[in-house]
């Protein structure tokens, strides 16, 4: 017997974010119910209309959705999901032509998401918010000289020009939505809870209340104070934390949470959403162990591990091997295929047209002639566009110079490993005593620091860290430590 196909109710209408979320969540093979507000959405799961409902309840850049917030405190509803989404905004007009826009409708969640585009793009663009980022695309639709910020859906629906893509101000731009079902959800074996309460007028409540987290090892995620809404100046504390409310240690610290605490409800449990297509961006000095690293992380981890120094490297090789030159290389790119593997034996193996050039470009005939290629812009977009494409489909990490700032500057996590010259030359010295080679010491000590220099200084992709990135300096970290590191950061940005 077929299961019956469930219902779904979301704040639209269609090509609305919550929309495209609940299509992430259920698919299209569900019936959809669009609804005027949050409220409603709360309204037609607990009236039984629809079986789930989809709401937005925080978002990286703006924070919180208040409507949900205070809607979750008084449902008898059950949080049963949570996913994040990635929010890319854009700007959409009837006829696409930026030098037209006279007007910029979207909702103030979005508009505050894009403030800082829309000052060095739009200056002089009167901003008027509205309901919804689909009334914005409405207006966008029917007035002359206006604009709308909204999902790329919407412009398909209200046959709109996409003016600019990924307007937001914060590339890392993701929301948090809830599902919303009439029954708890059971444990999965990797749950967050959510709960609402509030404590009573003494001294160190807070305190009181929130013990029972250190006493039953409990990690608490998030805490947000909001207006109570009952009496003047009380507040409302929204908290979540890990663990199922069916855990032995969770049941525990609830009871002892409900005696201290004037108010508290839970709001459900349901299963961690772990992002998954992640990339990870790891730049850095010569010598940093970035590419040793990265391939036990990525083995680790079970992620892809692309080597972006191959990529150049493999450029260089065909040059040499075509012409004995990299001067014409730029005009052979449409001649080259490259593909590259990486094995379960965290091997990462370059083909060109084909061929296995893992080895062959690591002579050193490559490295004198490598600077040449790496400094062109246009051989640097071609490796770049590559690189995007590599890690569209699965999570990747990858090293280079300048991963987390030119080629993934909204890279979900981007380290940035450093070691001191010394101890950079130090290992470059072991490693060539090990491969039994003759070692110059200071040949190679001034080399790294001439290294160090050049790649800061390049015109095109220079050495730098990324604002955002985490800084790791492994000097004094042996090889396991720095994947420990990076493998616990990973773990951090998942969640
Ligand atoms: O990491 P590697 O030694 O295999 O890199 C080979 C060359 O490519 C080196 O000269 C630096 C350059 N490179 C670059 O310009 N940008 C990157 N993202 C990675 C490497």
């Amino acid at each position: 017997m077929n299961e019956r196909i469930k219902s779904v109710a979301f704040l639209g209408p269609e090509a609305s974010f919550s929309s495209i979320a609940a299509t992430r969540f259920f698919g299209d093979s569900v019936f959809r119910h669009p609804q005027r507000s949050i409220h409603d959405v709360f309204l037609s799961v607990k009236n039984g209309n629809s079986d789930f409902g989809v709401v937005p309840i925080e978002n990286s850049t703006e924070g919180s959705v208040g409507v949900t917030l205070d809607e979750l405190s008084i449902t008898s509803l059950s949080i049963v999901e949570e996913k994040q989404m990635r929010i890319s905004l854009n700007l959409l007009s009837k006829d696409g032509d930026i030098s037209q826009i006279k007007k910029v409708y979207s909702h103030p969640q979005s508009i505050g998401q894009c403030r800082e585009w829309m000052k060095a793009n739009l200056p002089e663009a009167e901003i008027i918010t509205v309901v919804s980022t689909t009334v914005a695309a409405e207006h966008a639709a029917a007035e002359p000289y206006s604009a709308a910020v909204a999902s790329n859906e919407a412009a398909g629906v209200y046959e709109l020009k996409v003016v600019a893509e990924n307007i937001e101000d914060m590339k890392n731009n993701y929301t948090r939505f809830f599902v919303l079902g009439q029954l708890p959800a059971p444990p999965s074996g990797n749950d967050k809870t959510s709960i609402v309460c509030s404590v009573r007028d003494e001294p160190a409540a807070l305190f009181n209340l929130l013990k029972p987290f250190a006493d039953y090892g409990i990690n608490m995620k998030k805490i947000e104070s909001r207006p109570s809404k009952h009496k003047l100046w009380e507040y409302s504390f929204f908290i979540d934390f890990i663990g199922h409310r069916d855990n032995e240690n969770v049941r525990a610290a609830l009871e002892k949470m409900q005696e201290k605490a004037a108010f508290l409800k839970i709001l459900g449990s349901y299963p961690l959403d772990r992002k998954k297509n992640i990339t990870i961006a790891v730049d850095g000095p010569a010598g940093s162990g970035k590419s040793t690293a990265c391939k036990k992380t990525a083995l680790l981890k079970s992620f892809k591990y692309i080597d972006s120094g191959a990529l150049y490297r493999s450029l260089t090789w065909y040059g040499l091997e075509k012409a004995g030159t990299v001067s014409g290389l730029e005009a052979m790119l449409k001649d080259i295929e490259i593909k590259q593997i990486f094995t379960d034996e965290g091997d990462c193996i370059t083909f060109v047209n084909g061929r296995d050039v893992s080895l062959l470009i690591r002579d050193e005939a490559i490295v004198k002639n490598i600077g040449a290629v790496s400094d062109n812009p246009n051989i640097r977009d071609f490796v770049n566009t590559m690189l995007r494409k590599w890690a569209k489909s699965e999570p990747v990490i990858m090293d280079g110079r300048d991963i987390g700032t030119v080629v993934f500057p909204e890279a979900d996590l981007k380290i940035y490993l450093d070691a001191s010259a010394d101890v950079r030359a130090l290992r470059r010295i072991k490693e060539y005593r090990d491969m039994g080679k003759d070692v110059d010491e200071n040949g190679i000590k001034k080399q790294i620091t001439q290294r160090d220099e050049d790649d800061r200084s390049r015109k095109y992709g220079a050495l730098a860290m990324a604002e955002d990135a985490v800084y790791c300096d492994t000097s004094s970290m042996t090889q396991d430590e720095v994947v420990v590191y990076i493998t616990e950061m990973i773990e951090k940005t998942m969640l």
